[in-house]
């Protein structure tokens, strides 16, 4: 690997200060105007487009674990590394591409790709972002990284964590994890804080807590976390042989993961290495959807949060997501859209890509549910090339599961259970313990 002096700085996004500072500057947000930083580059790519595409190919045949990451592969992509030696790195990305023939039935696609990054070692998307924020947390000399979480980010930066040797605090909303994402964060050793309050509460003092101590902060608004989740838009191109789709369906919750994209988007289409942008549509559940709320405003200016979110896909139970404004960029750069849906919608959804024998948990399902939608109201085309990345693994929340299964999944509203009905539900079946009776029960 190659260890040429990175280019990287950092840049204000606001384009009234665009102030900038050096890569290794400890920051969150710009000193000036308290607006979000982006990893700005001046790209030197060693070789060509094609050359550069045949050699991030090559480098999933190698057996260096670095090489091979489905982050560092691209690593000419996202230049900030001078020290390779400092990479953390658990053989993250590389996740496949699915084609799901009832899905894409179910939505009235002619043909639908889901990108399942809930393939990933700790489960889900969260790993492409956590080795390069790890990474940073390690250039810096911190030895304590932080972050406010829903569970999947905690389960990710505790796993990275400990590859490196960092204390990992995390700060949860007390009863709001999915178990499978909570068992992670205990066992990789973090400490968990469970907050009485919500996402947002915990976002907020872990923020202000980074400020006053030397914890480094791995929440999503810390820009180097975004730069390894460019690579998952980088490898879905790639196995799209560079040929972008029409539509790539993202479900937006703090925002991060829709920022990433617009990035690599941004930066792929100018450095040639797609030739069309594809548009994005970023979906949210309705009960927890403040970005969709501007979108659907007149003039995409005033961000409105919301103090109750509430949804059974705890992933993206955020009212006050940290990084709108880049995931506004996003929507703009790439004539993107932004939907909401419904409890019924997200929980059919989710049982529709398991019969594809995919499977995904809540908050990831919430894209199927938004492409029905906007296929239904024509603004996706039956014949577009889409593709929906589903970003955590089924096995992150099977209480939810199994509620939908069995007929008992329900959200509180203000304190009265509101059932989902399991439209789709495939129920156990009980039997005493008699070969006779099986047989009858199965008609075999
Ligand atoms: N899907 C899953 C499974 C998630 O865990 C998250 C976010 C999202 C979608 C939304 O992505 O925030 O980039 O818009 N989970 C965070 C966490 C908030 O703490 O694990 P986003």
């Amino acid at each position: 690997m190659s260890d040429t002096h990175s280019t990287a700085r950092l840049r204000c996004i606001e384009a009234h200060c665009a102030a900038t500072y050096k890569a290794t500057e400890r920051l969150y947000t710009c000193k000036h105007c308290g607006g979000l930083l982006d990893v700005a580059y001046d790209f030197r790519l060693p070789a060509g487009v094609a050359e550069m595409r045949a050699r991030f190919r090559e480098r999933r045949m190698a057996n260096d674990a670095v090489e091979r990451s489905g982050v560092w592969r691209f690593r000419e992509l996202l230049p900030f590394v001078d020290d390779p030696a400092q990479i953390v790195t658990l053989a993250e990305g590389n996740t496949p591409l699915y084609t799901a023939p009832r899905s894409a039935q179910y939505a009235g696609l002619q043909s639908l790709r889901l990108k399942h990054q809930g393939m990933n070692p700790t489960g889900s998307f969260k790993d492409n972002g956590m080795t390069t924020g790890v990474t940073q947390a390690v250039r810096l000399g911190a030895t304590a990284v932080a972050c406010a979480s829903t569970g999947n980010t905690s389960a990710s930066m505790a796993a990275y964590a400990a590859r490196a040797g960092l204390r990992a605090l995390v700060f949860i909303p007390a009863g709001q994890v999915a178990y499978g994402k909570l068992s992670q964060a205990l066992e990789y050793k973090a400490t968990v804080v469970e907050i009485e309050g919500n996402f947002d509460d915990a976002m907020r003092i872990v923020r202000e807590i980074a400020e006053e101590t030397d914890i480094y902060l791995l929440n999503s608004i810390n820009p180097f976390r975004l730069e390894g989740q460019k690579a998952i838009a980088i490898e879905l191109f790639e196995q799209c042989d560079w040929q972008a789709p029409d539509w790539i369906i993202l479900p937006g919750g703090n925002l991060g993961n829709s920022s990433a994209f617009g990035k690599a988007i941004d930066e792929l289409a100018t450095l040639g290495f797609i030739e069309r942008l594809p548009r994005l549509a970023i979906i949210q559940a309705a009960g927890a959807s403040p970005f969709y709320e501007l979108f659907a405003s007149s003039d995409h200016a005033t961000f409105r949060p919301q103090t109750q979110p509430a949804t059974l896909a705890t992933a993206i139970r955020i009212g006050n997501p940290v990084s709108w404004k880049k995931a506004l960029r996003a929507i703009e750069r790439t004539r993107g859209v932004v939907e909401r849906v419904s409890e019924q919608e997200i929980a059919d959804a989710k049982a529709m890509i398991g019969s594809d024998g995919i499977g995904c948990e809540p908050a990831s399902a919430a894209t199927l549910a938004g492409i029905k939608k906007l296929v239904a109201a024509g603004v996706i085309k039956t014949t577009d090339d889409v593709t929906a990345v589903l970003t955590g693994n089924l096995l992150k929340d099977p209480s939810y599961t199994v509620a939908y299964h069995t007929g008992k999944l329900a959200i509180d509203r203000e304190g009265e259970p509101q059932a989902i009905t399991g439209s789709f539900a495939n129920r156990p079946l009980r039997v005493a313990a008699d070969k006779q009776q099986i047989k009858r029960l199965l008609n075999t």
